[in-house]
């Protein structure tokens, strides 16, 4: 099982960035989760800020490496048809997570123009929803 996992806009600052919303965990904790949950399971890990890289990263994803994707769009989530598009275009399972819970917070975060291209949405758990995502493509 190979799974690409995408994280977008400053998720590189977690662990410094707004830790009353995010915590001190950081995106290299995440990975290393993920790494230690599942020993089997091939994690590719990106972070990048910019929509196009994010994009251009999908479309490779389509060419056959990867078994499923995890993305955490970051703010990308809520307006980005591009990503949408992208992730459409796709014949593998794509999860969508966020750390926080989107609905609990700012109006303009309560909408997801990702989500309804994505097999599932998960959101508010933390680092977890990365577990709880990988722990469903292997399932499938
Ligand atoms: C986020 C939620 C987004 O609204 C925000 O722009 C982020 C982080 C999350 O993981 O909770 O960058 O994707």
């Amino acid at each position: 099982m190979r799974i690409l996992v995408i994280n977008g806009p400053s998720l590189n600052l977690l662990g410094k960035r707004e830790t009353e919303l995010y915590g001190t965990t950081t995106l290299w904790d995440i990975e290393n989760l993920l790494r230690k949950k599942f020993p089997d399971v091939q994690c590719e890990f990106f972070q990048f800020n910019s929509e196009g890289a994010i994009i251009d990263m999908l479309q490779k994803a389509g060419e056959g490496a990867f078994d499923g994707v995890i993305i955490n769009p970051g703010a990308y989530a809520h307006y980005s048809y591009a990503i949408r598009d992208a992730i459409s275009a796709l014949e593998i399972p794509v999860i969508e997570v966020h750390l926080t819970n989107v609905y609990a917070r700012e109006e303009f975060r309560r909408h997801s123009v990702i989500a309804p291209v994505c097999s599932g949405f998960i959101a508010g758990f933390g680092a977890r929803g990365y577990e709880l995502a990988v722990q469903f493509l292997v399932e499938t």
